[in-house]
């Protein structure tokens, strides 16, 4: 039997999603083992390998076919755009992806001033800013801890994540504009689709049916 390769996204999401696998009857002991550094984990009797990588880079494992399928979130997808099937929400992880400034960059937002946007999610924030709003903005790419930008005076505004806000808060800066709401999905390899039909999208029923079941 050949193997179905699923990628997850390194941290609390892969950790939900094993959870999730289990409850459907997928387990991988090998994975549990907290003080591993493998990086890939075999289920020999399902046929099934794992494994976990940085979380950008799971649509490229899928694109390629490394993985056939693939546990990412969709904030992930967007901003990768990479040629992928999404073929489930999995309810985990509920976000948003918000613009964010203090709340006196309102009105520049308004205006539509020229100003500038920092994000871990350029593309995001250019398709936002340009497509939707055509609002001519500077696009700031940083690879983390974005809510210092306004503060520091980098940027104006900020497209990032939003989950309890308390982030925002803590940092006197509040959500000025939604974007878009954000989950983990499962997406899959278009050949891998095909090829191996029957075996994925009996997992994702069962993937369905473990998050029906809470
Ligand atoms: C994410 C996101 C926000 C924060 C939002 O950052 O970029 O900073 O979580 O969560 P909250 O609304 O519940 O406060 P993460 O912890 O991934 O770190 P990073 O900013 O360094 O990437």
């Amino acid at each position: 039997m050949k193997y179905i390769t699923i990628a997850l996204a390194k941290g609390r999401l892969a950790k939900q999603t094993l959870a999730l696998l289990e409850q459907s009857g997928i387990t991988c002991e090998e994975m549990k083992d907290k003080e591993t550094r493998k990086l890939i984990f075999v289920n020999e009797e399902l046929g099934l390998k794992f494994f976990l990588s940085k979380t950008s880079d799971v649509p490229t494992y899928v694109e390629y076919g490394a993985a056939d399928i693939g546990v990412v979130g969709s904030d992930t997808i967007l901003e990768e755009g990479r040629k992928i099937l999404e073929v489930l929400d999995l309810g985990l992880g509920k976000c948003r992806m918000c613009v964010a400034g203090p709340v006196s960059a309102k009105e520049l937002l308004m205006k539509n001033e020229i100003i500038r946007v920092a994000s871990k999610y350029p593309k995001i924030a250019k398709d936002y800013f340009y497509n939707k709003k055509h609002q001519t903005v500077e696009i700031v790419k940083l690879n983390g801890s974005v809510e210092l930008a306004p503060i520091v005076g980098l940027s104006e505004v900020i497209v990032d994540i939003v989950e309890t806000g308390s982030t925002l808060r803590e940092n006197g800066l509040e959500v000025l504009e939604e974007i878009c709401d954000l989950s983990a999905r499962v997406v899959v390899n278009e050949a891998s689709m095909k090829m191996q039909r029957e075996r994925i999208t009996n997992l994702i029923r069962d993937l369905k049916s473990a998050i029906h079941q809470g």
